[in-house]
Order: structure tokens, then C-alpha cells, then sequence
């Protein structure tokens, strides 16, 4: 079969397209063919070895496909042939075929799309994960996405109207912040031609419930100094490349909690809040509540294209593979 592989650390111009041996399933996992892979920001730093995983080389990127299962371990029962799946594979995407965890595989509903459905869990899960469960979001509150037009950031947009928040999206161009009121934001900012802390102050004067950050830098700190009484700081990621830092007396003055947000190892440790997850996303999918946005789709080979694309700070919601 046909996989992209990482052979050296570096950019994605240093991928290859290569004929390899097909995964074979332990007893507890499921193999999948592949029909879509989602790209996530993360990719682009494992490649690199900068991310939090560092798999041994070489080894094939992406962690989550869209496609059907065409063999089973022998101690898979909930899956067979045929099946059309989400596999949340952690490595292995990019290629023509993978393997999954029967734990880590989600069964998709006859409507959604391959596509769709490998582009849906490291955002709109993440998210979920970060609104419903650790933010606790409430109808009428205020929640700030920043970054909002990226794959995490437009997911917290929409998942932020489905629970009923006022949603303010921030971005760095009028054509990101387009996109995120057409995906529902009820304001927006643009942070890199208006200052965001004074922004804030004009759009929220009653200042931030809820804060969805998956950028970090100085958005942080010039978000939080808004933050309301008993708000939340949802903390997601850095593609900003700076992890922030806060005085403790932030918080403290407003009763404010700043909270982690990981998706990783939440379907392993919490599979029925992960269930539970899945089934809202997939009712919302059907009700139109939510509507992922694929801007684009890549073949293998543009795998080097695909990925700097990902890193240049320019794609709308998400990018798939289609093998
Ligand atoms: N905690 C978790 O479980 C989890 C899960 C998935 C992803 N993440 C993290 O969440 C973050 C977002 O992931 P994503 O897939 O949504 O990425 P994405 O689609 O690329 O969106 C990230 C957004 O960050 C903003 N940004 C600011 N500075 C940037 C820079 N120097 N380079 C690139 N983007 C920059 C961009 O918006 P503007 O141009 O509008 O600023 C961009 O739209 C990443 O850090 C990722 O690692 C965390």
C-alpha cells in the first residue's frame, strides 16, 4: 500500500510518498481503509519532533481517518468488514490503510460524508470537550474563540451557538472573521488590526464568561484581563508558538479558573463521556447545528503541500486527504 512517511526530521518538503508493507490488527484493533485523513495543526510539529509524541523513525503521520473496515482482530466484536468507521488511529492516517483501536473507532452515520468524518473528531471533540465538559458553557454567557476560523477555533464557534452562547469570534483578517460569522459568530474582532484587549472592551463591556484558546501568546494575558466573575480560561494549544504565562492574581481577583483542555487520552480514560460526545456531535451534524468546513482536499503525493499549507496560518476550518 501507499503511505506518506517522515524519514527525517524537518519540513514538510522532507516527506515521501512509498510503497510499504499494509498494517496488520492486533486482536483488539480494527483495519481500515482509508478513504479520507484529517490534517491537524499538531502533524506539522511531529514531523518536526517538536510535538509532545515523538514516534521512533520513520513512521507514518495522521490520527484520525474516515473509511471502512476490512478486517478485524479476533477480539473485536463490535466491528466487521464493511463497516463505515472514524478510526482515531494516533499515527498512521496519511496512508492508503491503518489500523485503530476497536476502542478508538466510532461508527458513522449513513449521511455523513468520509471526508467529514476525518476531519470531525481533533476539532470539533476537542472543542466539545472544552465548551460542554471542562467550560461548563451556559445558555446567554459570553465565550470569546480566539483563532476562530481554524479547525478548533470555527468548531468552538459553532459548538458555542449550539449551547446557546453570545459567541465572539477573533481572527487575524476580515476574510477569517467572514467565515466565522457565516459558521454563526454573533461578533467578531480583528486582532491584528485592532488592539484585542480594547476590542473586547467595546464588544464584551461586561467582560468574558468562557475563553477558548487554542493560540496562546499575548492573546492570552490581553484576553484574561477581560475575563468576567467566576469565567473560565479553556486552555487548547499554542500555534502561536509561545506558551503563555499569568500572574496568579488574575484569577484570584475574579473568582476565575484556568482550565486545560485535552482531547488526547480522553476517549481511552473516559470512553462513555467520549460516546457521549460523539452522539451529540453526530445529532447536531444531522440537525444542521454544526457544519464542518473542508476547504480544501489534498491527494498523498501533495502531502509536502498539504502540510505547509496547514503551518502557513491560512487554512479555514480543515484540510482532508482523499486516498
Ligand atoms: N488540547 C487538545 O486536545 C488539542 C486538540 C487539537 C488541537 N490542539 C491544538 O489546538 C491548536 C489549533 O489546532 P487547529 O488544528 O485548529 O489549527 P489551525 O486550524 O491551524 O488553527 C489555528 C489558528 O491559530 C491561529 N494562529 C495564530 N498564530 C499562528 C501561527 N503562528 N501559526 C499558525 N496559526 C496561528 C490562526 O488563526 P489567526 O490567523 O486568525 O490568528 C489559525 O487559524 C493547535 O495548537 C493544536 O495543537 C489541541
Amino acid at each position: 500500500m501507499r503511505a506518506v512517511v517522515c524519514e527525517t526530521w524537518g519540513g514538510p518538503e522532507l516527506l515521501r510518498v512509498r510503497e510499504v508493507p499494509p498494517p496488520v490488527p492486533k486482536p483488539d484493533q480494527v483495519l481500515i481503509k482509508v478513504h479520507a485523513a484529517g490534517v491537524n495543526f499538531p502533524d506539522t510539529l511531529i514531523i518536526r519532533n517538536l510535538y509532545q509524541l515523538k514516534p521512533e523513525l520513520p513512521f507514518t503521520p495522521g490520527s484520525e481517518v474516515g473509511g471502512e473496515v476490512i478486517a478485524v482482530g479476533e477480539a473485536v466484536s463490535t466491528f466487521k468488514p464493511g463497516d463505515r468507521v472514524i478510526g482515531l488511529c494516533v499515527l498512521g492516517g496519511y496512508a492508503e490503510e491503518v489500523v485503530a483501536d476497536a476502542k478508538l473507532t466510532l461508527p458513522i452515520p449513513d449521511d455523513v460524508s468520509y471526508e467529514v468524518a476525518a476531519g470531525l473528531m481533533m476539532a470539533y471533540a476537542t472543542s466539545w470537550l472544552g465548551v460542554r465538559d471542562r467550560g461548563t458553557v451556559k445558555p446567554g454567557e459570553t465565550m470569546l474563540v480566539l483563532g476562530a476560523s481554524g479547525g478548533v477555533g470555527l468548531a468552538a464557534v459553532e459548538i458555542g451557538k449550539a449551547v446557546g452562547a453570545r459567541v465572539v469570534a477573533a481572527a487575524s483578517s476580515d476574510e477569517k472573521l467572514a467565515v466565522c460569522i457565516a459558521h454563526g459568530a454573533d461578533a467578531v474582532i480583528n486582532y491584528a488590526t485592532e488592539d484585542l484587549r480594547a476590542a473586547i472592551k467595546r464588544t464584551c463591556p461586561a467582560g468574558l464568561d468562557v475563553i477558548l484558546d487554542p493560540v496562546g501568546g499575548p492573546y492570552t494575558e490581553a484576553a484574561f484581563r477581560s475575563i468576567a466573575w467566576r469565567g473560565r480560561l479553556l486552555i487548547v494549544g499554542f500555534t502561536s508558538g509561545t506558551v503563555p504565562s499569568l500572574a496568579m492574581n488574575l484569577p484570584l481577583l475574579k473568582n476565575a479558573s484556568i482550565i486545560g483542555v485535552m482531547y488526547g487520552g480522553f476517549p481511552q480514560r473516559e470512553p462513555e463521556a467520549h460516546a457521549a460526545c460523539a452522539a451529540e456531535l453526530f445529532g447536531w451534524l444531522r440537525a444542521g447545528k454544526i457544519r464542518p468546513l473542508i476547504s480544501n482536499t489534498y491527494t498523498l503525493d501533495e502531502a509536502p503541500e498539504a502540510l505547509r499549507v496547514m503551518a502557513s496560518r491560512t487554512v479555514q476550518g480543515k484540510i482532508v486527504f482523499k486516498t
